[in-house]
């Protein structure tokens, strides 16, 4: 969810700026632009729409400066226009400021500069903390540092900003709270982004910036400070990460690519956790608080979207393997609902981006409520995988397409790994159930690589039937279930389709209502041992003329004679096997989304990360 750069150095800034901003598209946004020294003044050029309608703008100009910033806007506070877009101009043209977030108190802000005359061109929040800043400097008559510094003591909101001044020709101040913020450190030279992907080919060096603090940043200096004006030492990390890993390799699309570096991902999720030959986890995050997980009286998981689906999932298998009693919340709903917390919950917290908004302060509100916090994140460095108190990460690489699948299926290979290891901790999973579970978690990355090779081009078929389609039901019972979800969730982002996930059994209770002969149900249908009721589900769609696509598992002999398309994937223990059901729902809905002549890899209204609440 919008994006932020910014470039501080020798070479021609412009380049660089629109390169970065094309690196964070998959973000999601509306409009962009970008903010440079020019000499005496500022230039600001910025339009609604894609990055490439900024470039078409700003084709033949003459940019020098080396010193820029550049801004993806995803709407809050007014219109996605022209107008609207960052980065904005103070009063008197001297400042120009770009901000990732929401002002929440701007309503109170702005009529305070109304009255004292300012102006505004735009509708967002925004601007008024930008003028806000610029009162107080004038008024002041300090540095613009100091102003930034006095202006955040009263803002109510999360943000990132950077901001450039005529009084500054080569320096670019940026504060955060509660958006990300890292800063790359090149020869001569600073970046700035949301994340590194912009940096990535500049340099691996960079410091990852923390909430209330405040950057000045100058080619060849960084100053970092907290809001007291106490200077911080910079904890410069190393990247990672191969400028590869953010380009399409040859794929389509970024969704494609991604759905197909699973088998790598899944392994590389697994891999030196895990030995099935022992067989034996290591998690060093888990032992980290083993003795709190002893002691715990509950685990509650705190995610959204996609990440809330493989929450769920591991809710089934924490319980049958741990005996524990765990929760799932939706982080916005937890955070705002003043939930019972005690120093015997662990929450598991778990996110792709580790910047969602809504998960980042139901953790924080939990963890202040003494409650152990463990995060299952994918991106290194990312604001929640800093707050935990033990954590392990997801290790699926940058996941650019929006819509989440190799995330998702690195999340539940670590909840696994997870909850064996808890089970084992405590002592409520037999070795016998232990050695098979993790057995067939080894052979996950060939089976996955199978379905892609061996279902890919019939999924293909598959998806032509359907494309039209106005509704979609997706139905699974047990394990299954939240794959129904994540089934009917993924259809939605990448087609536009109307799609509900449901388990199975309830589907009497309402939505069968709906069925007739051009609503295609798709059933999650591996084998488990209550295989025989969920082909009676099936039976009661048939009866009334829908239409079934069923995921089986490799040797089922009755599915395939009531269902009218099936997607067949290997035989696998039933807790572990939601892992490979995913997989040809992802490749549905890319099929799907792609017939319509839709941007799988940027749906609309979509962020990639969800930075407001
Ligand atoms: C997934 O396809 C979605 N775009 C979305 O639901 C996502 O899973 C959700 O916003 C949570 O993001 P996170 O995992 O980065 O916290
Ligand atoms: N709230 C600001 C706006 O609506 C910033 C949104 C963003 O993060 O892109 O312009």
């Amino acid at each position: 969810m919008c994006g932020i750069v910014g470039y501080v150095g020798c070479n021609l800034a412009y380049p660089v700026l629109i390169d970065g901003l094309k690196k964070l598209e998959y973000r999601g946004y509306d409009s962009a632009g970008v903010a440079l020294h020019a000499g005496n003044s500022l230039e600001v050029y910025k339009k609604e729409g894609k990055v490439a309608n900024l470039e078409e703008y700003v084709y033949g100009k003459n940019i020098q400066a080396t010193v820029g910033i550049g801004h993806t806007r995803w709407a809050t506070h007014g219109v996605p226009s022209d107008r609207n877009a960052h980065p904005h101009l103070s009063n008197s043209g001297g400042i120009a400021m770009i901000h990732n977030g929401i002002i929440e108190n701007y309503a109170q802000l702005k009529e305070e500069l109304v009255l004292k005359g300012y102006t505004f061109k735009s509708d967002t929040d925004s601007e008024v903390l930008l003028n806000f800043i610029e009162d107080i400097k004038i008024n002041n008559e300090c540095s613009l540092e100091e102003a930034v510094r006095i202006a955040l003591r009263r803002v109510v909101g999360a943000y990132v900003i950077l901001l450039i001044d005529t009084d500054l020709p080569d320096t670019i101040i940026a504060a955060r709270k509660g958006s990300p913020l890292v800063i790359g450190i090149g020869e001569n030279a600073h970046y700035l982004g949301s994340d590194a992907s912009p940096m990535l080919a500049y340099t691996k060096e960079v410091v990852y910036i923390n909430d209330y603090e405040l950057a000045i940043v100058k080619p060849d200096e960084l100053i970092l400070k907290n809001l007291g004006n106490e200077r911080i030492t910079p904890f410069v990390q190393k990247l990672d990460m191969e400028l590869a890993a953010i380009e399409k390799g040859g794929f389509d699309h970024f969704m494609l690519k991604e759905i197909f570096e699973q088998p790598q991902t899944i392994f590389d999720s697994l891999r030196g956790r895990m030995d099935a030959t022992i067989p034996a986890i290591t998690l060093s995050g888990i032992e980290k608080i083993k003795g709190k997980i002893l002691e715990a009286n509950r685990i509650i998981i705190v995610a959204c979207g996609t990440s809330w689906h493989a929450g769920l999932l591991a809710e089934y298998v924490i319980e049958e393997l741990c005996r524990v009693n765990v929760e799932v919340e939706y982080a916005s709903e937890f955070r705002y609902r003043n939930p019972i917390i005690t120093d015997k919950d662990i929450i598991i917290a778990v996110s792709q981006s580790g910047e969602t908004a809504d998960t980042l302060v139901a953790i924080e509100n939990a963890q202040k409520q003494g409650a152990t916090i463990f995060g299952l994140v994918n991106v290194v460095g990312s604001s929640i995988a800093r707050m935990s108190d033990a954590g392990a990460y997801t290790h699926a690489g940058p996941e650019i397409g929006v819509a989440s699948t190799k995330a998702f299926t690195a999340q539940l290979a670590v909840l696994y790994l997870v909850a064996l290891k808890i089970g084992q901790l405590k002592g409520t999973i037999e070795n016998t159930l232990f050695n098979k579970l993790l057995e067939d978690l080894a052979k996950v990355p060939e089976h996955v690589q199978h379905i892609l090779e061996d279902q890919n081009e019939h999924i293909r078929e598959v998806a032509k039937k359907y494309t039209d389609a106005r509704d979609f039901l997706y139905l699974g019972r047990g394990y299954n279930f939240p794959i129904a979800l994540e089934g009917a969730l993924k259809l939605k982002e990448i087609s536009y389709i109307h799609a509900e996930g449901y388990p199975a059994a309830e589907m009497k209770h309402g939505p069968i209502a709906l069925v007739d002969e051009s609503l295609p149900v798709v059933f999650v249908a591996t084998k488990d041992p209550y295989h025989e009721k969920i082909v009676s589900n099936i039976q009661e769609i048939k009866a009334r003329k829908g239409m079934v696509v069923a995921v089986i598992s490799q040797g089922d002999e009755v599915i395939p004679t009531l269902a009218d398309d099936v997607i067949v994937v290997p035989q696998i223990h039933e807790i572990i096997a939601p892992i490979l059901s995913v997989v040809p729902l992802q490749l549905l809905s890319y099929y799907i989304g792609l017939n319509r002549g839709l941007d799988v890899d940027k749906p609309r209204n979509l962020a990639k990360s969800v930075t407001v609440e």
